[in-house]
């Protein structure tokens, strides 16, 4: 049988993941196995996106998460970020007509104010264009990092008990959540990280406490339908219970 149909067949379309978040690693591995440079898995890494996007708003996935681009990615060579700059302001002037056509919203996560003008514009207007889509919530994180996010609400949470809007005894874990970029999102259900590497790269710390990690050595430009079934397939497999017994859950999930 063809294997996204097996895969398809397989899936429980009423257990769907809310939230996906993923680490899209592997571009410049792509790229050197097929002695191309760099830039062109950045590029290819486009089209993955653009699929993967697709197929979690025809699945019915709420919020797709996706690390496009890391505080620490600033420290790549000049070139290669100049490079990732372009191909993340044209990509969003491309696909957004298609986005709004699918109802899809983009929001934006991250230093915006780092990204170079144009880039910072591009995004802004394709936010701008689909901020009344209620499908999916396409989350790009663009100069963002976990510590960087925490940092931030900390300072911010400083900044109230100062002006006295807060005391130190109220502040608890919804205060935290409610100043973090995420602060209006559901925590993530399932983080992907392809390219084979196991760990979370300052992505989403404090979000992903309960999360389902799935890591795959798949690289992210050969990241298809297939692939991100195989991870939704697997994360169905799992049974989450946020510290409580096995036995507990299937009392409160009889079915
Ligand atoms: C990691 O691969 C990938 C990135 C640092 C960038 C990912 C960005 C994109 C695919 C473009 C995003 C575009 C939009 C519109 C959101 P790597 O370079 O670290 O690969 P390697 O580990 O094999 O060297």
């Amino acid at each position: 049988m063809d294997k996204i149909k097996e895969l398809t067949d397989r899936l429980d379309m009423t257990r769907i993941p809310r939230h996906v978040a993923i680490i899209m690693d592997g571009n410049g591995r792509w790229a050197r196995e097929r002695m191309r440079g760099r830039s062109e898995g950045h590029a290819e890494g486009v089209n993955s996106v653009h699929n993967i996007t697709r197929h979690a708003s025809d699945l019915g996935i709420k919020h797709l998460t996706l690390y496009a681009f890391s505080t620490e990615n600033w420290n790549r060579p000049p070139q290669e970020v100049e490079t990732l700059m372009y191909l993340i302001g044209w990509a969003i002037r491309k696909e957004t007509p298609e986005l709004l056509a699918n109802n899809v919203h983009i929001r934006l996560l991250g230093e915006i104010d780092r990204l170079p003008e144009q880039v910072r514009k591009d995004l802004e207007a394709g936010r701008d264009a689909t901020a009344a889509c209620d499908g999916l919530n396409l989350n790009l994180c663009l100069s963002y990092s976990s510590r960087w996010e925490i940092t931030r609400a900390v300072r911010r949470i400083a900044e109230d008990v100062l002006d006295g809007r807060l005391s130190a005894g109220g502040i608890d874990e919804k205060t935290i959540a409610s100043r973090l970029s995420t602060e209006d999102l559901p925590d993530p259900d399932l983080l992907i990280r392809t390219g084979g590497e196991h760990r979370v790269s300052n992505f989403l710390l404090w979000q992903i406490a309960y999360s389902e990690l799935y890591f795959t050595p798949i690289l992210w430009p050969d990241f298809g339908q297939e692939a991100f079934l195989e991870a939704l397939v697997d994360y169905q497999s799992r049974e989450r219970r946020f510290g409580k017994t096995s036995d507990q859950v299937k009392e409160e999930n009889p079915n």
